[in-house]
């Protein structure tokens, strides 16, 4: 199985842990940090609303909360044929991952790879 294979999977089996009872809408995210380490995410809803959190800032959160910086590559996994990562979510690996390579994929495995930049080309980024 190639790197990106293995990423798809694994995000489609975070997928399963989504916690999406208002939508409906399950996502999954594998982000592959530089140091070869994986960190999953999956939505998790909330009934107050704007409390929800998408999988691929739960994959973000969870690695740099534990001390990973520097990420090659994210995997996100819906029902569409190409999930796309959402504008908040673009802006937020943005400002740790420049470079980030991102695999929009379905559960069938089919995939599209793009850059984050871009995905969100003239980023925000604080004092720039
Ligand atoms: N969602 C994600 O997890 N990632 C995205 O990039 C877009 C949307 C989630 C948020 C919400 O739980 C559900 O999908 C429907 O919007």
């Amino acid at each position: 199985m190639s790197e990106v294979e293995n990423l798809i999977q694994k995000a489609a089996k975070a997928r399963e842990n989504s916690y999406s009872p208002y939508s409906n809408y399950p996502v999954g995210a594998a982000l592959l940090g530089a140091d070869g380490n994986i960190y999953t995410g999956a939505n998790v809803e909330n009934g107050v609303n704007d409390l929800s959190i998408c999988a691929e800032r739960v994959a973000l959160f969870k690695a740099v909360s534990e001390g990973t910086s520097n990420f090659e590559r994210l995997a996100v996994v819906c029902e569409d044929e190409y999930c796309k990562p959402c504008g908040a979510c673009r802006q937020t690996l943005i400002e740790h991952a420049p470079d980030l390579e991102v695999i929009m994929a379905n559960p069938d495995g089919n995939f599209r790879t793009v850059d984050l930049k871009n995905l969100l080309p003239e980023a925000f980024s604080l004092g720039e």
